[in-house]
């Protein structure tokens, strides 16, 4: 029986780092749909879930992907809701790599963090408003941390924050900060740092950090120069400076993409699995390290 995955993408063009990844994590053969909305999947679903017999229908899955956090949930809700009793396939949502970037990235700071947990701790999101600061958000909050997250306009930020509330129901503040001293004015009296913006885009020097008293734990997880944190190395993994431990976007990018195999091949594992942030940060934690 082949593996089949069914590759629905929010974007009028499917992406092709979702295509290779979903092969390398065991499909046998991958299809991918661009510009696909809520209103459209039902036909694709039914075509997923009531072709294969009980037993075998383990043997499809669905991955949703796109460039928009919120499209992309809106399609994951709109898949499961066409299940029922047992025609069912395992999904998996990952919107711009959000949520295996950002479980890999939480992932990586909680192991190496003194004691072993993020509890307690004060972290923000630099630009948090986009889909890999909005799950950093959220994970980072689940581990117990008292999170913050900017954008250069506050009401992006708000929204972010009401968003997470209601769908998620967790608290997160909201700063506007548009460029570097307000930034450092937000990452003050924090012990960690996640910078999520957008590729290529600097948002924190080094002196913002390297002098700050209190942080701790910082990961940047933009790999496009300029850095997104001036002063880590891409490459840097769990690396000590400044008296401060550093994760640069390729230094955790290697678990990120062995976490996306391997969410890829437990949709094969069952019918039933529906892999999220929380789920995949969970798959995250059993690989860290
Ligand atoms: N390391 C890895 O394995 C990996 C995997 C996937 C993605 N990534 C990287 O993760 C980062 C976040 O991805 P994403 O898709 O969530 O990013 P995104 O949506 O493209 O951007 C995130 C946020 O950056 C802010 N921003 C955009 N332009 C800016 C500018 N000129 N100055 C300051 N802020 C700006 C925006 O916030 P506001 O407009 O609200 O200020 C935006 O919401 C990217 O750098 C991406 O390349 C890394």
């Amino acid at each position: 029986m082949k593996k089949l995955l069914y590759q629905f993408d929010t974007d009028a063009q499917p992406a092709v780092f979702d295509n290779v990844v979903a092969y390398d994590g065991g499909a046998d053969h991958v299809t991918a749909y661009g510009g696909v909305t809520p209103g459209k999947v039902g036909a694709l679903v039914d075509g997923a879930i009531f072709t294969r017999s009980p037993k075998e229908k383990k043997f499809t899955a669905i991955f949703v992907g796109g460039s928009d956090m919120a499209q992309g949930e809106a399609l994951f809700a709109a898949v499961r809701q066409r299940f029922f009793a047992g025609f069912r396939v395992s999904v998996m949502l990952d919107s711009n790599g959000s949520n295996t970037t950002a479980a890999a990235g939480v992932a990586s700071l909680a192991h190496s963090a003194p004691g072993g947990s993020l509890a307690g701790r004060r972290a923000v999101v630099l630009a948090g408003t986009g889909p890999v600061g909005q799950r950093a958000a959220l994970l980072l909050a689940r581990e117990g941390a008292r999170v913050a997250l900017t954008s250069r306009s506050l009401g992006r930020a708000q929204q972010v924050v009401r968003t997470l509330a209601e769908r998620c129901a967790v608290e997160v503040e909201a700063i506007e900060a548009v460029d570097n001293a307000a930034r450092t004015r937000a990452i003050e009296g924090a012990q960690i740092v996640f910078a999520a913006g957008a590729a290529g885009v600097n948002l924190l020097d080094a002196a913002a950090w390297q002098d700050a008293p209190t942080l701790e734990l910082l990961c940047d997880a933009n790999a496009t120069p300029p850095p997104g944190i001036a002063g880590i190395d891409p490459m840097d993994k769990a690396a000590a400076r400044h008296g401060k431990t550093v994760w640069g976007a390729i230094g955790f990018g290697a678990l990120k993409i062995a976490l996306h195999r391997a969410c890829i091949a437990q949709l094969f594992e069952s019918n039933e699995r529906v892999l999220d942030a929380e789920e995949i940060y969970a798959i995250a934690k059993t690989m860290v390290g």
